[in-house]
């Protein structure tokens, strides 16, 4: 039946994690994991809680290991640890040579998992297919561990990749999820509503991570939660910044350095313009108060016109009739 199908492909999940990590932890063909691990800088820690693996160098491992169980191998291609040979019968190990990442579902049962290449292979992470476990657009990295952190604080840090994840649980930063390098669904920002107000964006510092950040905004605001921004420099992404800057600078970054999506905006708006420039400078002001126009509380208004009016020299008074002009187009 479907139901035992689907317990089977579970189980599949839980064997395939234990193999990889202890094949990661204490064997021979365990070793390019632990050698890439330590070049990543992966603590003992680290590698224990997000039970992170290897898996082998072997086309049939796992398939070895499924087929001595009598378990169905269409089963365990179907759920995505094995694949089936184009020109011959048979099976073979979908994942190979690279450090596995299990991924949970929100009861904290292994359903997928993402495996980062080792070295330069391409490409660099092979994540689990759709598979009648694995949804990605539902799914987010680390959920189910994140929960109690981020009901806590009320706030879940969004990061672009799970080896940001893992990263930042390294600094303390235990209320933190990720997607899977795909863009932030309603459903995924459902489940982070659910759970907390607040979420942090804290994407890769480049102009893909830019991007992602705006349309994660428009579908987290979507679904009600209050967005924070936080933006990391020079081309870092979250792992490499606290490569790069250690653990005390990266959560004081998280502390100290929200945006709200305001500011955000503002300071979206900045790049590329050069506001020494009239030209610029009046373009900047007019695309401002149009984002601005779009907030419904006064307060918000006010307090961003007037930082507009101290920066450019401009009267209060002017700005928010031109304010009033840009409310009516927008309503
Ligand atoms: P590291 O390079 O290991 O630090 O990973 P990263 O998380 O910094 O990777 P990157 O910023 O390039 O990509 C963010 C996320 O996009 C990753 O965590 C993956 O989930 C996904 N991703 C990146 N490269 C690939 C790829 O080649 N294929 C697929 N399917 N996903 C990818
Ligand atoms: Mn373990
Ligand atoms: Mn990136
Ligand atoms: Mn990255
Ligand atoms: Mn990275």
């Amino acid at each position: 039946s479907m139901h035992a199908d689907l317990q089977v492909m579970k189980e599949a999940h839980t064997l395939a994690a234990e193999t990889y990590h202890n094949v990661l932890r204490m064997t021979e063909e365990g070793a390019p994991g632990r050698v890439y691990a330590e070049e990543r800088k992966l603590s003992a820690a680290q590698l224990e809680h997000f039970q992170i693996g290897y898996a082998p160098d072997h086309w049939e491992a796992l398939t070895t290991i499924f087929s001595n169980k009598k378990w169905s191998l269409s089963l365990m291609a179907q759920c995505g640890l094995l694949s089936a040979r184009k020109q011959a019968e048979g099976y073979y190990d979908l994942f190979r040579h690279r450090l596995m990442f299990p991924v949970k579902d929100g009861k904290g049962q292994v359903i997928a998992f993402g495996g980062r290449a080792i070295g330069a292979d391409q490409p660099k992470y092979l994540n689990s297919p759709e598979t009648p476990l694995f949804q990605k657009g539902k799914t987010l990295f680390n959920l189910h561990d994140a929960r109690s952190g981020m009901r806590q604080r009320d706030q879940v840090i969004l990061f672009e990749g799970a080896f940001d994840v893992i990263a930042a649980w390294q600094t303390g930063v235990t209320n933190a999820v990720a997607t899977f390098g795909t863009a932030l669904t309603i459903e995924q920002a459902t489940l982070l509503r659910r759970n907390v107000s607040q979420v942090v964006l804290c994407y890769d510092g480049d102009q893909a991570g830019l991007e992602a950040t705006r349309k994660a905004i428009s579908v987290l605001e979507g679904v009600g939660c209050e967005v924070k921004i936080c933006l990391l420099p020079d081309g870092l992404d979250p792992d490499g910044f606290i490569a790069h800057h250690g653990a005390q600078s990266f959560r004081l970054h998280l502390e100290k350095e929200l945006m709200s999506v305001m500011m955000f905006r503002m300071h979206d708006r900045r790049i590329g313009k050069n506001l020494q420039n009239e030209g610029d400078r009046l373009r900047y002001i007019e695309e401002v108060m149009r984002d601005l126009a779009k907030y419904p509380q006064a307060v918000t208004r006010e307090y961003y016109m007037r930082q507009l009016a101290d920066e450019f020299g401009l009267s209060i008074e002017v700005l928010r009739e031109e304010q009033t002009r840009f409310r009516k187009e927008v309503a």
